[in-house]
């Protein structure tokens, strides 16, 4: 069975900043670096280092190929991933003192993949394999409904969360996994107790994963319901600490861990991403875990 990550790739421009700007306000950051990252490759990677065989697809410009190199440095198969005219795609990143992070994205080539692209690809897989998909690309709703259609366990992390996710078919979805925020984008305003439940409530055919950072994070499926608490860490640097413990959960499924046993594993994983600067340089090796 073969995993498909169809998803964004871009280049981190990263600023160690004392506090996030403020609307108006100018202000020097201490330091300067340049990372890979973008929600799918970041996950791609996690689900490699994590012990996945793993398809990465997507579009870069001409000058993306490094980031198309190290995702094949840590393992991922990068033969659906293409390359074009348009600019790679690139995030803008405060990095706060507390590790906290806020981000500006230009979504570049992410957002120029052809549906034709995507119908070649996808015919390269079979009933019963994984698609997993972030919300930094366009094509999604078709992305859902093609999975769906053909068989695939359709896996979607509607991560940046937008209004646009509300018309894509949720219910085709397989495996949900959100944060509070995007959970809140689903759902409009909910107490935080309740967010698990109504997220159950609305796609009951979905196993949910509901992460919530220092909180720890939610699982339900029509079989089980859990929670685990989260690993406490000093945070360095929170970016990509999502696409960590998403890689690592889905390896552990695919690989016949139960979801308890793979969200553990997960939540460790996503503790050690947050204790280094970076998104894809931070994802933990296995015997990091140990
Ligand atoms: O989830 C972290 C990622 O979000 C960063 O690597 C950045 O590229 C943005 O896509």
């Amino acid at each position: 069975m073969k995993i498909l990550n169809f998803g964004s790739l871009n280049i981190d421009l990263v600023y160690q900043v004392d506090h996030i700007a403020r609307p108006g306000e100018t202000i020097a950051s201490s330091a300067h670096e340049v990372f890979a990252g973008g929600k799918g490759a970041n996950q791609s990677a996690a689900l490699a280092l994590a012990g996945a065989e793993v398809f990465h697809a997507g579009q870069i410009g001409p000058e993306g190929q490094w980031l198309v190199d190290k995702l094949a440095g840590f393992g991922v198969n990068m033969m659906y991933t293409l390359t074009g005219e348009t600019p790679t795609g690139h995030a803008i990143i405060q990095v706060d003192n507390q590790g906290q992070n806020s981000i500006v994205l230009f979504p570049g080539a992410n957002k120029k993949i052809s549906h034709s692209a995507i119908d070649s690809t996808l015919s390269h897989f079979a009933q019963g394999d994984t698609l997993l998909l972030q919300n930094e690309i366009n094509g999604i709703d078709y992305l859902i409904a093609q999975g769906k259609e053909r068989g695939f366990k359709v896996c979607f992390n509607p991560a940046p969360y937008g209004p646009e996710v509300l018309a894509y078919p949720l219910h085709f979805v397989d495996l949900l996994i959100v944060n509070e925020t995007e959970a809140r984008g689903l759902l409009g305003p909910a107490v935080p107790d309740q967010l698990i439940d109504r997220l159950a409530a609305a796609w009951p055919q979905a196993q949910i994963v509901l992460t919530l950072g220092e909180q720890g994070a939610h699982y339900s499926s029509a079989q089980e319901r859990f929670y685990l608490p989260a690993t406490p860490i000093d945070a360095v640097d929170t970016t990509g600490a999502g696409d960590t413990f998403i890689g690592y959960f889905l390896q552990g499924l695919i690989a016949d861990m139960a979801p308890q046993v793979a969200m553990q594993r997960a939540i460790t994983a996503a503790a050690l991403c947050v204790a280094k600067p970076g998104a894809m340089d931070s994802i933990p090796t296995t015997t990091e875990l140990i």
